[in-house]
């Protein structure tokens, strides 16, 4: 059941535009998971990466709708999979922030689009929003995610097997 939520999520997301990226949002989802297995995460933190732009689906959207996506994700999948999860995925635009902030090479590896987002995000993050994030004790996990995400925007790579990364991700609903 869980599954089919998850691969229906994500299957709504093909052909959704990424605000100017070069993969739609499902590669991009898949990319994200695949860079997370790739690292040997667990389940949360594939789950998560998989589901950290979920907020940009419309169905989830229309729940908050004054919400950034990050936040109206969060809510989503807090409901479906925990609060671990959804706190992941509730982080990953401040984890840019705070790492905009705190690692003088990160804004290079940003895409043009996502260095355009960091403006309207609220630009790096502040000493004190710093300092709260990093005390969280998946914060390592959070900024870890945010690279999958930052590495997930690559047309030419080999799209990952969606159910390979459901496998990885919902180990208990395995196929
Ligand atoms: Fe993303």
């Amino acid at each position: 059941m869980l599954r089919e939520t998850v691969r229906a999520d994500l299957l709504a997301m093909a052909d959704l535009p990424y605000d100017g990226e070069d993969v739609d949002q499902l590669t991009h989802a898949l990319q994200a998971g695949a860079l997370a297995v790739e690292a040997g995460a667990r389940p949360a933190l594939v789950a998560a990466a998989l589901l950290h732009d979920v907020g940009r689906l419309p169905h989830v959207e229309a729940a908050l709708p004054a919400a950034p996506h990050e936040r109206a994700g969060a809510a989503y999948v807090t409901r479906l999979l925990g609060q671990e999860v959804g706190w992941l995925v509730g982080s990953h635009v401040l984890a840019k922030r705070a790492l905009v902030a705190t690692d003088p090479d990160y804004l290079a590896l940003l895409s043009p689009t996502s260095v355009r987002t960091l403006r309207e995000q609220g630009g790096p993050a502040a000493g004190d929003e710093v300092e709260r994030f990093l005390r969280h004790p998946l914060a390592a996990d959070a900024m870890a995610l945010r690279r999958w995400d930052d590495g997930a925007k690559d047309p030419s790579a080999p799209t990952p097997s969606l159910e390979a990364l459901l496998d990885a991700a919902l180990p208990a609903d395995a196929a």
